[in-house]
């Protein structure tokens, strides 16, 4: 058993590298020793050298004591880190980094004394070398269930302090982030947490989700610079990007005749029509209530024609003479009438019509067919021209939709790689990116790419997936 004595504060060593010392603890410590006495004895070794208490001791002198109540313990200097370690988690309010950091370092402890988690029965939570005597020790997970958190959240804690930069804490801790909102800080690359973290410590954030995009937002603009210079000179090395903002502000700054291939869908403006597809229709399938991440796809039909206008116009300008744009849409029926999309086409040179037969579909009317298929102009200047053979693939495209995407309404990938293997294109962009679905396409056939989408989340998964492509080697 461990001896029970009193020791003189000033007797008593405390070594360098504890803790730091919350005063603010030591305020409340004080009270409650003033009001009902130590009931936690510290922990010292048998050289009067602090192991665990330092709160305590800090109050005693508070409160102009000159002795304190201790637990001698006759332990080496590991086994006295362990304690201490363990009197931190057990103990203290500590924030999730700060439990990361003591479960890790008590791992590492562990690991140094060759101490190893028994497997089975009621021992599976303890540690203990084989003929030792002491009390065996706790693992990590026996000390999670004790201080009330599950194992899961322990391991979120020590992937916050392991993974996050010394600024990146400190911007967690500042606005007390949800361990959740720190763990998507944690899996960014450690200069982009300094980027984010940076936010947050000078203001500019409230929330890691705005210093994130705040980031994304400025990252737009740098890479803009870098696109356009490398068009305008041709040199496309590092043109493949996934570019975070509005179409056609983005379009803007890229130069005249830069760009060989457009293949791009917009959103539909299908939101409140009655028909064929409505987001936020009860019987509308789960993605399309959902709807898109920012954009609400309900204008009014004349500004979203003119919208769309001023879309193709830029697109236009970016093609050069050997150019062409590859225009996905829906053709519906409104109030029982057939509504095309020859107000936003009309006066642009559409050469063709492909229609895209769609393996599905939904009607909630049963005046008129299902419809199940979508069109893309194709809308060319005049020295286009398809490679050699690719014209046999006719203009009647039946394609499977993916099902496999948490986008509402993705190109399946046969979609834009068939338009991109029929075409010498060099340089492929799509304006309203989405998934990234045609960027992902022509880097499967070694082309390059700009994205541009308006949605964070969206260009989040477009770089997840492009990330997971193999670019084919020219
Ligand atoms: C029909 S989806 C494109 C899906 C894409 N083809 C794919 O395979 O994932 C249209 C996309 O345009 C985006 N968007 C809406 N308004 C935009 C704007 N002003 N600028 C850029 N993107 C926009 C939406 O967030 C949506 O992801």
């Amino acid at each position: 058993m461990p001896k029970h004595v009193k020791r003189k504060i000033s007797d008593i060593t405390v070594p360098d590298g504890r803790r730091s010392i919350d005063q603010r603890k030591v305020q409340g410590l004080a009270e409650s020793i003033a009001l009902i006495g130590l009931i936690n004895p510290i922990s010292i070794d048998k050289n009067n050298v602090l192991i665990a208490g330092g709160h305590r001791l800090e109050a005693h002198k508070h409160l102009g004591r000159t002795e304190i109540k201790c637990v001698v313990l006759d332990c080496d200097e590991l086994r006295c880190r362990l304690v201490e370690i363990d009197e931190n988690l057990l103990r203290n309010d500590l924030d999730p980094i700060a439990i990361g950091e003591q479960a890790i370092l008590r791992d590492e402890i562990l690991e140094a004394m060759g101490l190893r988690a028994k497997s089975g029965g009621t021992g599976a939570n303890q540690h203990k070398r084989r003929g030792e005597k002491s009390a065996p020790l706790q693992t990590t997970a026996g000390i999670a269930h004790e201080i009330g958190i599950s194992e899961r959240s322990l391991q979120i804690c020590k992937q916050l302090a392991r993974s996050l930069t010394a600024s990146a804490k400190a911007a967690v801790r500042k606005i007390d982030a949800p361990k959740q909102d720190a763990l998507k800080l944690a899996r960014k690359n450690h200069k982009e947490q300094e980027v984010i973290a940076k936010k947050i410590l000078n203001g500019k954030a409230a929330t890691i989700a705005d210093a994130i995009c705040a980031v994304a937002q400025h990252k737009v603009k740098a890479n803009l610079k870098s696109i356009a210079r490398e068009l305008a000179t041709k040199k496309t090395k590092n043109v493949n990007r996934i570019v975070c903002g509005d179409a056609i502000e983005i379009m803007r700054q890229i130069p005249d005749g830069s760009v060989d291939l457009i293949i791009t869908s917009p959103p539909y403006n299908v939101r409140d029509s009655s028909g064929n597809v409505r987001w936020g229709g009860t019987r509308a399938t789960s993605k399309m209530r959902v709807g898109y991440d920012l954009y609400s796809d309900d204008m009014p039909r004349d500004e979203y024609v003119a919208w769309q206008r001023e879309c193709l116009s830029e697109m236009m300008r970016l093609i050069p003479d050997t150019g062409v744009i590859f225009y996905n849409h829906k053709w519906r029926v409104l109030n029982l009438l057939m509504e095309d999309q020859s107000p936003i086409v009309e006066g642009f040179p559409v050469r063709q019509v492909i229609i895209w037969h769609r393996t599905g579909g939904i009607n909630f009317n049963n005046s008129y067919f299902l419809p199940n298929y979508e069109v893309i102009y194709l809308i060319a200047k005049p020295k286009f021209k398809l490679i050699p053979g690719a014209n046999g693939a006719g203009s009647v495209w039946r394609l499977h939709h993916d099902t496999d995407n948490a986008h509402p309404c993705p190109f399946p990938i046969e979609l834009p790689h068939r338009i991109i293997a029929s075409t010498a294109a060099k340089v492929v962009l799509d304006c309203f990116a989405g998934s990234g679905t045609t960027a992902v396409a022509a880097k499967m056939l070694g082309r390059d790419y700009i994205g541009i989408e308006s949605s964070a989340q969206y260009v989040a998964m477009a770089e997840e997936r492009l990330r997971k492509t193999n670019r084919k080697p020219a």
